[in-house]
């Protein structure tokens, strides 16, 4: 089955800005999340049916300290801390994958900055 994508851009944004200020994106730009702890990018996504499912977050950063995020499915944290590791700059973007458990029909799938940095840029999620 071909995977979904659900642009940043299109999502629930708090304490983030949609931007175009770097190449490679997808869509008409990615999240910049504001750089503190906290700011988050929720994705309402669809599920046929209930069970497992690879959830693959396509970001950049382009500074050399990772930028952590919990990953939460439904309210719940069910990753904490995932590593966004450095990618060669801005313009450069990489995919982490999360195995995660959703439920049949609409999910909520948010990525939580979990230091002072905020998360990286985000450009979207399949799954
Ligand atoms: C730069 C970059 C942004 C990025 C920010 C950050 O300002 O242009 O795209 O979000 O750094 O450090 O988070
Ligand atoms: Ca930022």
């Amino acid at each position: 089955l071909a995977a979904t994508d659900y642009q940043a851009e299109d999502a629930l944004i708090s304490q983030g800005t949609v931007a175009s200020n770097h190449t490679g994106f997808t869509g008409t730009g990615f999240v910049d999340y504001t750089n503190v702890r906290g700011s988050y990018v929720e994705f309402t996504v669809s599920a046929a049916s209930a069970g497992p499912a690879s959830v693959t977050l396509r970001y950049a950063n382009g500074t050399t300290a990772d930028r952590p995020m919990d990953l939460s499915v439904n309210g719940t944290v069910v990753a904490p801390a995932v590593s966004f590791p450095a990618t060669a700059d801005w313009n450069t973007w990489a995919a982490k994958s999360v195995n995660v458990t959703l439920k049949a029909g609409s999910n909520k799938i948010r990525a939580t900055a979990t230091t002072a940095n905020g998360g990286p840029n985000l450009d979207r999620v399949s799954l």
